[in-house]
């Protein structure tokens, strides 16, 4: 095989691997899907809309986000995805790595989106 059909070969494959993972990336996840997900793992934390404001609050410090505020919606869905996979050290905010398939993930940013104030 000459170097330029391997060149050729490797560019097929790459843009095989990044276009559909580009147009998966883009895929807005589902606020529904992903406010069920919400209710069940983040809302005793952040409280039933988000706002920090629930019962647990009070016993927490830091308090738990507002997840409303101009803080957390400036994030990138990137770095919101970072903080709920990894957590936030020294805080109650634990990470969920491999608790959330990648869909759920993108479900659950696209409801934090949705509390935008
Ligand atoms: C045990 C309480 C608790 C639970 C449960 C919890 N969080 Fe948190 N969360 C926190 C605390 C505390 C912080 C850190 C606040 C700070 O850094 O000032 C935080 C921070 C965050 C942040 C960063 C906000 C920002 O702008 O810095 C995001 C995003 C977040 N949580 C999302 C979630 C999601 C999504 C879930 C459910 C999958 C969840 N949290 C579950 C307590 C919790």
């Amino acid at each position: 095989m000459s170097i330029r059909s391997v060149r050729g070969l490797l560019t097929g494959l790459l843009l095989l691997g990044v276009v559909p993972g580009t147009m998966a990336a883009s895929v807005k996840g589902n606020a529904d899907a992903g406010k069920k997900i919400y209710l069940e793992s983040c809302q005793n934390c952040h409280g039933p809309t988000g706002k920090g404001d629930s019962d647990m609050a009070a016993y927490l410090t830091p308090p738990p986000a507002n997840l409303t505020a101009k803080a957390t919606q400036t994030k990138t869905d990137v770095q919101l995805r970072k903080i709920i996979l990894e957590g936030r050290p020294g805080t109650a905010m634990t990470g969920y790595g491999g608790a959330f398939e990648e869909g759920q993930l993108t479900d659950l940013i696209a409801y934090i989106r949705s509390l935008k104030s």
